[in-house]
């Protein structure tokens, strides 16, 4: 079994540093991948030439091809939900015909793209107003989930692209959130776009009423609908929701909410970005989809990157993995693959049924450089756990004025990672401090504190610029390493059961935290809890 032979080989090999493996010649130049101007290395890890081939015969065995095709092709590969996974799809703009049931969904994809077109630029334009007055200034994107955390981290990450009008979120159940947001707008001038795959998920069908009613109570009830907009798969729900069939942008069900950015849930990116760079940017999926389907094991990125992924997290035991973007616009790209990741690989049984034999996805986690630095990062260098860390840095910001600041940011980038693996020993530690002037027991309790053991595996992803074009490669590279991973796993990475339990439970306890009916059958803890909450 590959397994196995990855197990014995990363335990023969690890007392070995990982910086003695560039004392073997060039490295970072045979262990990074280069694809649509991006730069992904993995000379910082453990990995070499047999461990690779290793990974990749794993990858081979686990008929990742054929599964990878399966996906492009329409086949029901989301097992539990019989259901077709094709967000590609969406993005496949000079792509031939993709198959569902026998029947080319690109027909469909291409009108609801040109609908959103048409609206988004109407919009922006101040031709699609709302009635009798100015144009919209403000957009509130209603949704949670897939129906949030994508279109927040993109209206961020293309901050510099955005001249349309201003986008906020609400997404939240907890009233804080719709009251904070729409404190700061004018109800007259706000376009309200409601995104739910489903229309039936309770934060953002709560969260929708009070907006509605924040509308009504301006602009009048029956003109609340005017200012409101629906994103949704269940567009029987939105009409018995009372938004007008015009107003509703639909996508089918084999668009996963996780990855559906790419088409109507983008509608608030396109408000903000235009429909030209939105576009631009679903060109840099397709691009990171072809070079998916078509480039070498080793030379696919996608694929390398979950091969890293399985080598540290399922071979070495690493539980959990730092995304650090070197890029403040992606601040919201932790918290975006969380739920690309975690939701998707988050099992514990395989496709079958049964339950898997080694460890699902990691716990990802994570927050921009240099803010990390000066937060958690004294654990990645000298806790007692190694959490392999994924850098994430641009050649170039857009601020040519601030070219002082970037220099700094890629400094610190590479220093970090430098000193992950270099780390710093005993005696050079000791060294130090002696200069300083420090001896005896003093400088050796000291010298303790500042020895750095090194050795922590990092890879980097460096692009040009994050403009709408590279955001797009970059997020259909995450989506397809959380499916090689999957495959690699044997999960169905595409539904999502895990999030039902909690979600009945708080229907049954509503009532109960009401008052309505009492705490008869729960627990101890939940029934203080729900004395304490009750406490005058
Ligand atoms: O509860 C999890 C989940 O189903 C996610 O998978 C999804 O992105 C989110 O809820 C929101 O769902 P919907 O778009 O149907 O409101």
């Amino acid at each position: 079994m590959v397994w196995e032979r990855l197990e014995r080989h990363a335990r023969a090999t690890a007392d070995r540093p990982i910086a003695s493996l560039f004392e073997d010649g060039p490295r970072a130049r045979d262990f990074s991948v280069r694809a649509g101007g991006m730069l992904f290395d993995y000379s910082r890890t453990g990995i070499d030439a047999q461990a690779r081939a290793l990974l990749v015969e794993l990858a081979e065995d686990a008929g990742l091809a054929e599964r990878r095709e399966a996906m492009f092709s329409g086949e029901k590969i989301n097992e539990t939900e019989a259901r077709a996974v094709l967000h590609t799809a969406l993005r496949n703009l000079d792509g031939g015909p993709v198959l569902v049931d026998g029947r080319d969904v690109m027909g469909g994809v291409r009108e609801t793209l040109a609908r959103m077109r048409a609206f988004a630029e109407g919009v922006r334009a101040g031709e699609i107003r709302p009635p009798g007055g100015g144009p919209f200034t403000d957009v509130v994107n209603i949704g949670i989930g897939g129906s949030h955390l994508g279109p927040e981290m993109a209206c961020r990450a293309l901050a510099p692209y955005a001249d349309g009008p201003r986008v906020h979120f609400i997404s939240n159940v907890d009233g804080a959130d719709a009251t904070d947001v729409l404190a700061r707008l004018d109800p007259r001038s706000t376009l309200v776009i409601v995104v739910s795959k489903t229309f039936t998920t309770v934060e953002t069908m709560t969260n929708a009423a009070t907006a509605r009613n924040w509308l009504a109570a301006t602009v009048g009830a029956d003109r609340a609908a005017d200012y409101m907009v629906a994103v949704s798969s269940a567009t029987g729900r939105t009409a018995q929701w009372g938004i007008d069939p015009a107003r509703v942008f639909g996508f089918a069900d084999w668009v996963g909410g996780r990855y559906s950015l790419w088409g109507p849930v983008g509608l608030s990116l396109m408000l903000a970005i235009g429909a030209d760079r939105f576009e631009e940017f679903l060109r840099g999926g397709q691009e990171m989809d072809n070079h998916f389907r078509t480039a070498p094991w080793a030379e696919n990125m996608p694929v390398m990157l979950a091969l890293v992924g399985i080598w540290h997290n399922q071979i070495l035991g690493h539980a959990t993995r730092a995304v650090l973007p070197y890029d403040q616009r992606l601040a919201r790209l932790p918290a975006y693959l969380q739920q690309l990741e975690m939701e998707s690989n988050g099992k514990r049984v395989a496709m079958d049924g049964h339950a898997l034999s080694r460890h699902s996805g990691p716990v990802v986690w994570g927050e921009p450089g240099t803010n990390g630095q000066h937060a958690f990062f004294q654990l990645l260098h000298q806790g007692t756990r190694v959490v392999p860390c994924e850098f994430l840095l641009a050649a170039e910001g857009h601020e040519p004025d601030l070219a002082h600041h970037h220099r700094l940011l890629v400094a610190n980038c590479l220093a970090q990672a430098e000193a992950l693996m270099r780390g710093r020993s005993l005696e050079e530690a000791r060294a130090l401090l002696a200069a300083r002037g420090l001896e005896g027991e003093e400088l050796e309790r000291q010298a303790r504190h500042r020895e750095f053991p090194g050795n922590r595996p990092s890879t980097m992803l460096l692009y040009r610029k994050l403009t709408p074009h590279a955001l797009g490669r970059i997020i259909a590279l995450y989506e397809h390493r959380v499916f090689t991973e999957g495959v690699i796993l044997g999960i169905n990475s595409f539904d999502q059961w895990g999030v039902e339990l909690g979600k009945e439970l708080a229907r049954e306890l509503e009532p109960v935290v009401a008052g309505d009916i009492p705490p008869d059958g729960r627990d101890e803890a939940t029934r203080m809890a729900l004395a304490y909450l009750s406490e005058e």
